[in-house]
């Protein structure tokens, strides 16, 4: 069984969030996935660099799962990042912790999928930049990235609207659950 470590960096699960809920939620019952919620741990950015650094090398598979803000993932996560990924550790002669662990990214994005295709100014595949070069930098495989389209807060106008999006969280944690299931870790 793999050891996958879910990464939640949306800075407000619990009152502020929808899509990102529900799929946290989901992968939290699945067996051998254990969820590192960032919000609840760390609300003032000051991270257990040596907690962190240890669930990441427990992990095979390493699960970033954030919403999109500002075409790159949320403060809470990348201050994360920058603070547990320190040399010696994950890169440098001597940091080799995270090397051949894989990496899967699963975003929710607020525009609709158009506003990242063909034509668009940022295409999906750009805001996947500094998590590919993370990778190279730290012996990490990119394995792949998840993601669902059009569920900004700003449309949360009715119950309805709400519901459709907690059900997209919950398709979006099955596959997550189907692309980690056939990686080789
Ligand atoms: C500060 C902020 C910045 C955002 N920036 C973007 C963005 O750059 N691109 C985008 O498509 N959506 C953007 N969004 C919309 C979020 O991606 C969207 O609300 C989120 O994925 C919904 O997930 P949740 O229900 O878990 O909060 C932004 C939202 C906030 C609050």
């Amino acid at each position: 069984m793999k050891n996958v470590l879910v990464v939640s960096g949306h800075p407000r699960l619990d009152d502020d969030s929808v899509v990102n809920k529900a799929i946290v939620e989901e992968l939290a019952k699945i067996e051998g996935y254990a969820v590192d919620r960032l919000d609840a741990l760390y609300p003032d950015f000051r991270f257990d660099v040596a907690a962190e650094q240890a669930k990441l090398m427990e992990a095979d598979v390493i699960v970033l799962q954030y919403p999109v803000f500002w075409y790159g993932m949320p403060a809470l996560l990348q201050k994360w990042m920058e603070d547990v990924f320190e040399h010696g550790f994950s890169h440098g002669s001597s940091g080799k912790a995270l090397v051949g662990k894989e990496l899967v990214v699963s975003m929710t994005i607020g525009a609709p999928r158009e506003a990242y295709g063909e034509g668009a100014a940022v295409h999906v595949e750009d805001l996947l930049l500094p998590v590919k070069g993370a990778c190279a930098l730290t012996g990490m495989e990119f394995a792949g990235f998840e993601c669902t389209y059009g569920v900004s807060y700003l449309s949360r106008v009715t119950d309805g609207a709400r519901q459709d999006m907690e059900k997209a969280g919950r398709e979006q944690a099955v596959r997550v659950t189907e692309l980690v299931e056939k990686l080789d870790a």
